[in-house]
């Protein structure tokens, strides 16, 4: 979206690819909310949207199943090695069957390591309880804000598995055969997970992430991933986005790429539409988007209006 065209905007429906940092939101005077069409708004300046008086929506719960759903498909397809199966045939090489053609790890039995205990995260406890999955997870600040309680998350389980355990992160790298990342990108999260955290990790384990690719330090990953330190990645997130053609991440055969399509389902994307379009409305209304990611803001809009000043959510 171009910048002139925002500045006649009272409201933005934007995409993660928009960047709102300070100096974009002051230069845009009339505006009153902007709409996240994700659940992450790491691509605007919280902070300064506050100070500004403009509302952030965004689309938080409608995404989770389908997003834990595009996690477990990435696990299953790194364990499994099926994008380099495919490959393979494709490429004409598929001559014979091998007892060790294509040899891959077990994703029953394993011990999956849950980094981010929100909704999301939960999710993916509840898909792998049903692989008779252990699982691990780190508990932390997000793990209430827009997730299940862990009582609930425990219930979910099937009687005969033991509970998701809570873990240190030293403990869940060290633990975990799969380790997932279900954290927003913040400056506490950025490169959270980078060469020491790597050392930690078994050699035969393998990451997913479908968070943020900035949670990751990608030199790092493709480091160990190079040097057989790491058994392989499944990412719908990378850093930066879209993957430059000559990343060498492209050239590894142990990584499972998609394009940040966690979300992307066709009943997924229609509700979150809608859910972006009522934050705005409500806005327009007088009122904080019924998702807001930054709920302390006063809202400029409303003092715009003088018919809806004094009016509260
Ligand atoms: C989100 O919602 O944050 C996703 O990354 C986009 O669907």
């Amino acid at each position: 979206m171009s910048c002139a065209r925002a500045r006649q905007a009272d409201a933005v429906l934007s995409m993660v690819t928009d960047r709102f940092d300070a100096a974009t939101i002051r230069a845009l005077p009339r505006l009153g909310v902007i709409s996240n069409l994700a659940v992450g708004v790491d691509n605007i300046d919280l902070a300064a949207a506050t100070r500004a008086g403009v509302a952030v929506g965004h689309t938080p719960g409608i995404l989770t199943e389908t997003t834990a759903d595009l996690a477990f498909a990435l696990l299953m397809a790194a364990a499994r090695r099926i994008a380099e199966g495919d490959r393979y045939v494709r490429g004409g090489r598929w001559r014979t069957w091998g007892p060790k053609v294509m040899l891959g790890r077990d994703v029953h039995g394993a011990t999956l390591g849950i980094i981010g205990w929100g909704a999301i995260g939960q999710a993916m406890a509840r898909r792998a309880a049903g692989f008779g999955m252990r699982v691990l997870y780190l508990p932390g600040p997000h793990a209430t804000r827009s997730g299940r309680s862990d009582s609930l998350a425990r219930a979910s389980v099937t009687a005969d598995l033991p509970a998701p355990v809570p873990v240190s992160l030293e403990r869940l790298l060290a633990d975990s055969d799969f380790v997932s990342l279900h954290v927003p990108l913040t400056s506490e999260t950025r490169h959270m997970i980078g060469a020491s955290e790597f050392a930690m990790m078994k050699r035969t384990a393998i990451l997913i992430n479908t968070a943020r690719g900035a949670i990751v330090d990608r030199d790092a990953l493709t480091g160990v991933l190079r040097a057989g330190r790491l058994a392989g990645a499944g990412l719908d997130v990378t850093d930066p986005e879209p993957i430059g053609p000559n990343d060498p991440l492209l050239r590894l055969p142990n990584v499972v790429i998609t394009p940040h399509i966690g979300s992307a389902s066709h009943a997924t994307r229609l509700k979150m539409a809608e859910l972006a379009v009522d934050n705005v409305i409500d806005v327009f209304e007088g009122r904080h988007p019924r998702h807001c990611a930054n709920p302390t803001v006063r809202l400029r809009w409303r003092e715009r209006r003088p018919d809806t000043a004094g009016e509260e959510t």
